[in-house]
């Protein structure tokens, strides 16, 4: 049984062919085509944080492949003390053919996968957001025509997004550079645990985010203070102020490094309306991309590829 809590699980082939259904069924989309692939399939979305994007792309994408999802917050589903996590688990997946679940601790990922009997998509836990990058790579490709010699280069905490493109580039042997504050850098043995997968991964960690943009062919940030850090909001605003996309900033960067931030954006902290919203931005691709990507795990997850 295929499972996505984590990057670790894909090879650069099953990333490729992921993209190869995406793309098209992105392109079946556009001539109104909307194939049933998954008539009858039931995904279920288990909920602990807020969600637009995973939620919505991922229920869109299942509708237009023919089938269902139900949504449910953890506590709805009973995490709240009601019913033990192995016995809601075992009974959801009884239910579903594939669970999404977005949670704070990862633990709440690999126990699903430990005692749900159906595959489980990582929808985001504190840990990573496969799901993001995995997309967020397929907008690349399809903006610069190629992954192979671009060099990804990310500004700001080295939380889950983070941890996720790092693998993802590696995986697909791109180049990625991490500028961060001290203190909230990728962790060295994150990035040890990632080259012991894939000796030839080109990671670069920096302190010194306008040397960083040199070379950039895409400028990536996301917010300073994710989901379940809001406390921490005032501190990491003094701390990551050096960090801004400005325009300032990407003027550093070579003149056609594209924008890319997985949203929900904070203006005016991470990143300024003007290059959020400037013509290098392909930041709503990138959303959208999330829904044609969702499409191509599902399908690919559920072993259904062959048919198209
Ligand atoms: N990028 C992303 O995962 O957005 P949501 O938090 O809205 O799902
Ligand atoms: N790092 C952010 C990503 C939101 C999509 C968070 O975890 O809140």
């Amino acid at each position: 049984m295929k499972h996505l809590d984590s990057l670790f699980r894909l090879t650069a082939d099953d990333m490729r062919e992921i993209f190869r259904i995406s793309a098209v069924l992105k392109q079946k989309l556009q001539q109104g085509h909307r194939p049933a692939l998954l008539a009858g399939r039931v995904m279920t979305l288990l909920f602990e944080k807020p969600s637009l994007r995973t939620r919505i792309s991922f229920e869109s994408a299942m509708a237009h492949l023919g089938g269902t999802s139900l949504f449910m917050t953890c506590a709805e589903a009973g995490l709240n003390g009601r019913e033990s996590l192995s016995d809601i688990a075992r009974v959801l997946g009884s239910y579903s053919d594939c669970i999404v679940t977005r949670t704070f601790s990862h633990r709440l990922v690999d126990d699903l996968v430990k005692h749900a009997e159906t595959p489980i998509i990582n929808g985001l836990s504190d840990l990573g957001h496969p799901c993001q990058a995995l997309s967020d790579l397929f907008t690349i490709r399809e903006e610069l025509g190629t992954l192979e010699g671009k060099r990804l280069v990310y500004i700001g905490d080295g939380n889950n997004v983070a941890r996720s493109l790092t693998l993802a580039a590696a995986i697909l042997e791109m180049p990625i550079v991490l500028s961060s504050p001290l203190g909230y850098e990728l962790t060295p043995e994150y990035v040890d645990v990632v080259k012991k997968k894939i000796p030839g991964a080109n990671i670069t960690l920096t302190y010194d985010p306008q040397s960083a943009v040199s070379r950039a062919d895409i400028v990536y940030t996301d917010v300073w203070a994710s989901m379940g850090q809001e406390a921490e909001q005032e501190k990491r605003k003094q701390i990551f102020a050096p960090y801004q996309i400005n325009g300032k900033l990407m003027a550093l960067a070579p003149k056609s490094a594209r924008f890319m931030h997985c949203l929900p954006a904070k203006r005016g902290l991470e990143v300024t309306d003007e290059v959020v919203d400037g013509i290098n931005s392909i930041v709503f691709q990138q959303a959208e991309n999330r829904m044609h990507v969702a499409k191509g795990l599902l399908v690919w997850l559920l072993g259904i590829s062959p048919a198209i």
